[in-house]
């Protein structure tokens, strides 16, 4: 067994100057301390979501304005075979509802994501912030472009009604 002692020594000075007579001068010796301060840089990288396109094959995405129903079938069907596990469209489940999903990024992003989560998760500041919010990692479920610009059409169905 341990004994830890904490002994505290008080070592008092008692100077008694006899300055009889003495003049005393009073030296003010304004030492001046520089205090560094460092402070962490914890900045969270700002990033505007509508135009970030993150990290991965594709550098733009652009909608035709109606919607490719017949892609998007294809989509959902491979959304269900291989996303529905993590992901449930309308609600957060192990990941994010993808509902809506175009009202808060990128459609560029959202294929980045789907063909490159890896290095999203690592190095992209949404998907970063998304990793540490949802705690397990996205999947690669190395979709083609194809399969991946699918799911994205399929995705443009699940819009809120407005
Ligand atoms: C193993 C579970 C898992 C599978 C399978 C999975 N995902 Fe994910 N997904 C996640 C998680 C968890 C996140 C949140 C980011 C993170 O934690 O890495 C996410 C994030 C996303 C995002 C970003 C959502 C947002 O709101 O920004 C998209 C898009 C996405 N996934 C699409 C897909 C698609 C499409 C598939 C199928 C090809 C798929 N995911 C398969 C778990 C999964």
């Amino acid at each position: 067994m341990k004994f830890e002692a904490l002994v505290l020594v008080a070592l008092t000075s008692v100077f008694t100057a006899c300055g009889g007579g003495e003049e005393k001068k009073d030296v003010t010796n304004s030492a001046s301390t520089t205090v560094e301060t460092v402070t962490q840089d914890l900045v969270v990288e700002e990033v505007d979501p509508m135009e970030n396109i993150g990290i991965g094959p594709i550098d733009e995405l652009e909608f035709d304005e109606e919607v490719d129903f017949e892609m998007a079938e294809a989509g959902k069907a491979i959304f269900d075979a291989k996303c529905a596990a993590c992901h449930k469209v309308h609600k957060r489940y192990i990941g994010p509802a993808p509902q809506g999903i175009y009202n808060r990024r990128n459609p560029a992003w959202v294929m980045n994501m789907i063909l490159n989560p890896d290095e999203m998760v690592q190095n992209d500041p949404i998907a970063k912030v998304l990793l540490a919010e949802y705690s397990s990692p996205m999947a690669n479920q190395n979709l083609t472009i194809k399969e991946a610009r699918a799911v994205a059409e399929y995705f443009r169905t699940l819009e809120p009604a407005e």
